[in-house]
């Protein structure tokens, strides 16, 4: 897709009402998550022979690593009374079986259904066979664990398109978790993604921190793929910390931010790291932020430092997002998209697209 003179980047940006109706938040969840991959966990953190239950949406979800076999995703309800199996943790725990709480009906780590207490007396016919655990699509990309929630969700080479297309192989590189931070904003998960693809507030609201990374507003490069865009700023060598320069490939010279569909960043520095940024929505109009820090095991000693840089922007970019939610929940009519401002009218215009916010086009006579 060109850089200019297309269609999304002279859209205004989407009106205020679809950052503060319920209505809207309750389409969203039956429309646009569903079209979409979701990451939920690095895969380095559910060895073989692991299970982890966290929450994903509306969600509960059982992440399970049979040994032997690929990772798996199922619905945390156990069948026979809608029990979860596991309470939700932040670490993975290691087991053999999954023994629902209950009544003890017994899982194994592929979903299949291997004991049920007292199974000669159901007041029906009883086959094991009949009860596995609901699975979830799942697929590994970038060292994460991704699940789909709809039946016919977006490839998610797709998704990524343009991640895809920049990073190459080097996506594929195993990475472990460095460090992870996770907290939750009061604001829709539209403003907290419109602004981490907003490249016109860097240098103003971020002085010190992320424009000290990205670096001279001149030189920044833009991309748009179908569903990801890229902000592509110069690493200078003497601008590097220290760890990044004893890491460094010589052949990489540029700091990546990807912006992609759901609600997904990802940030790609010449020495291999990669930090995911996500915001899935929340009830009552606030959202997740979730940040995983991936790289490899030699730089696990800077993985603390790296996430306090990170999380000295985002903690920058949190009292603009909920104030700038407290505007739009007063009925605001957004002002004029700048240029800088494209990445933002870029997903906006994929967003309405699914969301089905404007007529389709006319079919060729
Ligand atoms: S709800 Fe799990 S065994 Fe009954
Ligand atoms: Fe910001």
């Amino acid at each position: 897709m060109a850089d200019s003179g297309t269609p999304f980047s002279r859209r205004p940006f989407l009106e205020a009402e679809l950052y503060r109706s319920t209505a809207v938040a309750g389409r969203e969840r039956q429309l646009y998550a569903p079209r979409f991959w979701h990451p939920v966990a690095p895969l380095a953190s559910l060895p073989e022979g692991s299970a982890l239950a966290l929450e994903l949406l509306d969600l509960p979800l059982l992440l399970c690593h049979p040994p032997g076999g690929p990772p798996r995703a199922f619905i945390n309800r156990c069948p026979h009374r809608g029990v979860a199996l596991l309470p939700p943790a932040a670490a993975a725990q290691t087991c053999r079986r999954l023994v629902c709480p209950y009544h003890g009906w017994t899982y194994d780590l592929d979903g299949r259904l291997r004991a049920a207490a007292r199974e000669g007396e159901f007041t029906g016919a009883f086959s094991r066979h009949d009860w596995p655990l609901i699975a979830l699509a799942s697929a590994v990309r970038g060292s994460m664990l991704w699940v789909a929630i709809g039946p016919d969700p977006l490839p998610l080479e797709q998704q990524l398109d343009l991640v895809e297309q920049e990073l190459g192989g080097s996506l594929e590189r195993p990475r472990v978790l460095l460090a992870s931070l996770e907290s939750e904003l009061a604001c829709n998960w539209k403003i907290a993604h419109d602004n981490t693809l907003d490249d016109y507030h860097v240098a103003i609201a971020h002085p010190t921190t992320l424009h000290r990374q990205q670096g001279p507003v001149r030189l920044y490069r833009h991309r748009f793929a179908e569903n990801a865009n890229l902000l592509a700023t110069p690493v200078s060598s003497p601008g590097r910390s220290e760890p990044a320069r004893a890491t460094a490939t010589a052949a990489a010279t540029e700091f990546l931010t990807f912006g992609a569909p759901p609600w997904i960043h990802l940030l790609a520095w010449p020495d291999g790291r990669l930090a995911l940024i996500s915001f899935p929505p929340l009830a009552q109009g606030r959202c997740r932020l979730q940040v995983w820090l991936l790289g490899d095991p030699s730089q696990r000693p800077y993985g603390q430092r790296w996430i306090e840089e990170l999380r000295a922007f985002l903690e920058e970019d949190r009292a603009l997002v909920e104030s700038a939610q407290r505007g739009y929940a007063s009925g605001l009519t957004p002002g004029p998209a700048h240029r800088l401002e494209r990445r933002i009218l870029h997903h906006q215009a994929l967003y309405a697209r699914i969301m089905e916010l404007e007529p389709p086009p006319p079919a060729p006579a």
